[in-house]
């Protein structure tokens, strides 16, 4: 199997002689959650209505599990489950019926016992024989994505899934979106406009401004890979921070920023303790030595040279 589910390759969509996506290229690894971050009107629903074959495309093409959206639809499309509007549920049906329904018009081959492993997934097991007509927005949401996963698909696609979900709402998501691209081993693409939620659900996020690529980025605590040699932005507390910049004199490092008793340097991660062996070695009082991060927020603002906040 390949690894990589979907590619999106110079995908340029304009709508009456308006670019609005310009050669966008991304792909989308197997078993992922992958962010689609952007302000609004940045494309990221027009992007999405190409990648489920809703919309057509001027140049360019999307590939999933190896098959052209465009000249190879139904078999795309084989591997694609989504919500791209509102899921369309019977309201006056319970949630099992909704379900039985949709995999007796998919065509396919769904079991019972496909649809029981399904409704677990999304915890919906409770609710499953009430009508759908006194379901949260939550629970609406979770039918619709155990309706959209029914058939086994490689990628769920899910536009702004957040959107009117209250905070317990969106944690809910988040922890069963984790758990389904761990035990269904699915791709998950994302999109919204809010870098904090984007930040705690996903792997690697794609952000784009305008219908154009910004800039990728894995995301905290899945970088365990950082080279030795990459350079690092370390932050210092110290007692005097004069007798620091006269200690660095003699060594390859320098002060990049300060404020009052803190100092911002950029070093490789091997020189780490080399830092703090002269530092100490010159009498400096450390307080702290921390590791910067940068958040999503601030990769966003140097990808856009300061361009608008989302
Ligand atoms: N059918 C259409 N006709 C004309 N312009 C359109 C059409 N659909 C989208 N657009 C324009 O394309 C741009 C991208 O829209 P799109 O809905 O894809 O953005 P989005 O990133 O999903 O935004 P949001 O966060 O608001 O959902 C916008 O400027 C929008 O006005
Ligand atoms: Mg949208």
């Amino acid at each position: 199997m390949n690894d990589i589910v979907v590619e999106i390759k110079n995908v340029t969509k304009k709508i009456g002689g308006k670019t609005i996506i310009n050669d966008l290229s991304f792909s989308v690894n197997r078993g992922e959650i992958y962010g689609f971050l952007g302000p609004n009107g940045a494309g990221k629903t027009t992007t999405i209505r190409m990648m489920v074959g809703l919309m057509s495309m001027n140049s360019g093409e999307i590939i999933i599990e190896g098959h052209n959206v465009v000249t190879d639809r139904a078999k795309a499309m084989m591997h694609v489950g989504a919500i791209v509007e509102n899921p369309e549920l019977y309201k006056f049906m319970t949630g099992r019926q909704n379900l039985t329904h949709f995999a007796r018009m998919s065509g396919r081959e769904i079991s019972q016992e496909r649809i029981d492993e399904i409704v677990k997934l999304v915890e919906l097991d409770q609710a499953l024989d009430k009508k759908v007509k006194n379901y949260s927005l939550g629970m609406r949401q979770r039918l619709g994505i155990a309706q959209a996963l029914l058939h086994h698909p490689s990628i769920l696609i899910l536009d702004e899934p957040t959107n009117g979900l209250d905070p317990a709402g969106i944690r809910e998501l988040r922890d069963y979106l984790r758990r389904l691209s761990r035990e269904e081993n699915i791709s998950i693409l994302v999109s919204s406009h809010l870098l904090s939620e984007i930040e705690l659900m996903c792997d690697r996020v794609l952000i784009i401004q305008n219908g154009q690529y910004v800039g990728e980025r894995l995301l905290d605590g899945r970088q365990e890979g950082e080279l030795a040699e990459e350079m690092q932005a370390i932050q210092l507390q110290v007692d005097q921070p004069e007798k620091v910049k006269q200690v660095l004199q003699d060594t390859p490092w320098s002060v990049a920023s300060e404020e009052g008793n803190r100092l911002m340097l950029s070093l490789s991660h091997e020189d780490i303790p080399k830092l703090i062996a002269a530092l100490v070695s010159q009498n400096v009082q450390l307080y702290e030595v921390r590791k910067v991060t940068p958040t999503l927020e601030d990769t966003f603002l140097q990808m856009t040279k300061g361009g608008r906040i989302l």
